[in-house]
């Protein structure tokens, strides 16, 4: 899961993923990362933290990092939460191989009207809740292909 900061959006994402995993006993390996190192080492926002709180998710352990181009290498799908990550993430693919592993996130909602995650940083705590919905949702139509 990515996003720019990996403070907000994509630690919220990787949270989702992995609660409806451990729920249903299906092993993935989740991950998170930013396209910049601003937030390295830092905990997630502390609203991303208390809106998966109010949804039952625990995300404190998560601590964000930046995008490594290893990273193509280490998973086999990347999932970009925004047009701009998406862009940023192409430019970085060493090969197709590593191209074809990144996809928006909201392709697995193609009939959600937004077809980005709106980055929820600078706005207020309504941004983080419609933030988890749309993961919620997009999260089912991932845990549906990996079965
Ligand atoms: P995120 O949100 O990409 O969802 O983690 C942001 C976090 C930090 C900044 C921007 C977006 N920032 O500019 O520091």
């Amino acid at each position: 899961m990515v996003c720019l900061g990996n403070i907000c959006r994509s630690p919220m994402a990787e949270g989702v993923l992995r609660h409806k995993a451990r729920e249903l006993g299906i092993r993935v390996n989740t991950d998170s990362a930013g396209t910049i190192d601003h937030h390295a080492g830092e905990p997630p926002d502390r609203r991303a933290q208390a809106t998966m709180v109010a949804h039952g998710i625990d995300i404190s352990d998560l601590r964000a990092r930046q995008f490594r181009v290893s990273d193509f290498r280490e998973f086999d799908l990347i999932l970009a939460m925004d047009a701009s990550n998406h862009a940023d993430l192409m430019a970085m693919a060493p090969d197709q191989e590593a191209k074809r592993k990144v996809r928006a996130i909201m392709e697995l909602v193609p009939e959600h009207p937004e077809r980005s995650v709106p980055d929820p940083y600078f706005g207020g705590d309504a941004g983080f809740e419609h933030v988890f919905h749309m993961l919620d949702r997009a999260c089912d139509r991932l845990i549906d292909e990996l079965r």
